[in-house]
């Protein structure tokens, strides 16, 4: 079987995760075009998978016009940037791995799902944790019927104090006007997710969330007028310090996440000039941010069964979420990496590592990034999407879940998605 030839649509961090899969794969996939308007970014990747000179575009529009000469796309593009080139490329004939969110609307989620269908196409969205070693055993003793059915589940994304404060309060996550609600653009993940494990429709749901923490109103007092950490006399007492946080990482020798977020050239010189004057150093009861710093969605499922899940600011960093299933014969307790499962008749309890807990050995998301990809290339060379776990109906089913929960959290209702 000939190689499944790839386009890579935005060869950013994702574009280019997804894009070196292909380098260890080279009889299953081929990249054979990329479409990057920042030039280093174009020609490092370019370099790296030997993509003739021919075949680079600096913007998805130029790829587009052309005839079709890849087999599929990976859009990973920006979230805003989603619908377009997905839309036009599927009416190429091109199959899409697409990023999620699908698009930061759902009008244009509707809109890519209709013109899929219309074309006919393969359609994989970023859901990576759905093919997680974790998920698939977590599967596999759901569906063997151990636990008995499913009744309901409790999840838990523990973002971590110091995680929230870089990325929601201080970075590009902080501001709807510039991103998007929390819940889309940190737990599209969850709801999707949810739905998989609980194998039913949604029928209705109901949300609460607030901006409780972050605000100028919760400020110190000792804090005073300071605008910037290091300028603070609090800022040896405060759990949200930016010096201690990036300065102590670098002081251990990391240089990477979130460090290189603050500058390029992650030296201390170069991390305190930033933290004087920019915004990863400004204080987080002074940022422009205004998404929730905690949020509950609560879920009828068909059937009566229930499930609940919470998103805060206010944790520990975790590895990945928390999450409990309550069956009628046993329950299970898993953390993204081990499973604990209780059977009710025997009292037993068994605990299970599946095997996800390095990602120098899976990947990025807990192998899930690698294991997307592999399904994806599969379902393209099979013309099949039998090898992937949600389709463009479930998909925009639980991008509805997300969407119909903030409507439910503004309005103060309880949302029937039935009707
Ligand atoms: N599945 C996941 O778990 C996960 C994790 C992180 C991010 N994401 C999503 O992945 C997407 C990409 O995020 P990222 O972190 O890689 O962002 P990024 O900024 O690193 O990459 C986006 C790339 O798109 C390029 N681009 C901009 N305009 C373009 C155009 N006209 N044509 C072609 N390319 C263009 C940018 O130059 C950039 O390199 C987002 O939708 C994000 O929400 C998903």
């Amino acid at each position: 079987m000939k190689p499944v030839r790839l386009l890579i649509i935005g060869a950013g961090d994702r574009g280019s995760t997804y894009a070196r899969w292909a380098i260890g794969q080279p009889e299953r996939a081929r990249v054979v075009g990329i479409a990057e308007p920042v030039e280093a970014r174009r020609t490092r990747l370019a370099a790296d998978l030997g993509v003739s000179a021919d075949r680079l575009f600096t913007d998805w529009r130029e790829a587009a016009a052309r005839d079709r000469f890849a087999d599929a796309a990976v859009v990973a593009t920006l979230d805003d940037q989603h619908a377009e080139p997905a839309l036009a490329l599927a009416e190429k004939g091109y199959h899409l791995l697409l990023e999620k969110p699908m698009a930061p609307r759902e009008a244009d989620c509707e809109r890519i799902v209709a013109g899929v269908k219309r074309a006919g196409v393969l359609l994989a969205v970023g859901h990576v944790l759905l093919y997680t070693p974790f998920t698939r055993r977590l599967r596999e003793v759901v569906d063997s019927g151990r636990v008995g059915e499913i009744v309901s589940l409790d999840r838990l994304e523990a973002v971590g104090w110091w995680h929230y404060a870089h990325s929601y309060v201080r970075g590009n996550w902080r501001n709807e006007s510039t991103s998007s609600f929390l819940l889309l653009t940190k737990a599209c993940h969850d709801l999707d997710w949810i739905r998989y494990v609980m194998g039913e429709r949604c029928e209705s749901l109901a949300s609460f969330g607030s901006l409780r923490h972050f605000r100028r109103d919760q400020k110190p007092a000792a804090a005073g007028d300071a605008r910037h950490c290091l300028e603070c006399s609090f800022e040896p007492q405060c759990p949200y310090s930016a010096p201690r946080l990036y300065l102590t990482m670098l002081g251990l020798g990391w240089q990477g996440w979130p460090v290189s977020v603050v500058t390029d050239d992650p030296t201390e010189e170069n991390v305190r000039a930033a933290l004087s004057t920019g915004r990863y150093g400004r204080c987080v009861y002074e940022s422009d941010n205004d998404v929730v710093d905690n949020q509950v969605v609560i879920l009828r499922f068909a059937g009566g069964k229930t499930a609940s899940f919470t998103v805060t600011a206010f944790s520990e960093y975790a590895f990945d979420r928390k999450t409990r299933l309550f069956g009628t014969r046993g329950c299970i307790e898993g953390d993204g990496v081990k499973l604990r499962v209780t059977d009710f008749v025997t009292s037993q309890t068994e605990e299970i590592d599946t095997g996800s807990a390095d990602p120098a050995q899976v990947g990025g998301h807990g192998g899930g990034d690698l294991a997307l990809m592999d399904a994806f290339v599969s379902a393209v060379a099979q013309n099949s999407p039998t090898p992937l776990l949600s389709g463009p109906d479930e998909t925009l089913e639980s991008h509805r879940m997300v969407f119909a929960a903030e409507r439910a959290r503004r309005e103060h209702r309880v949302i029937d998605l039935l009707r």
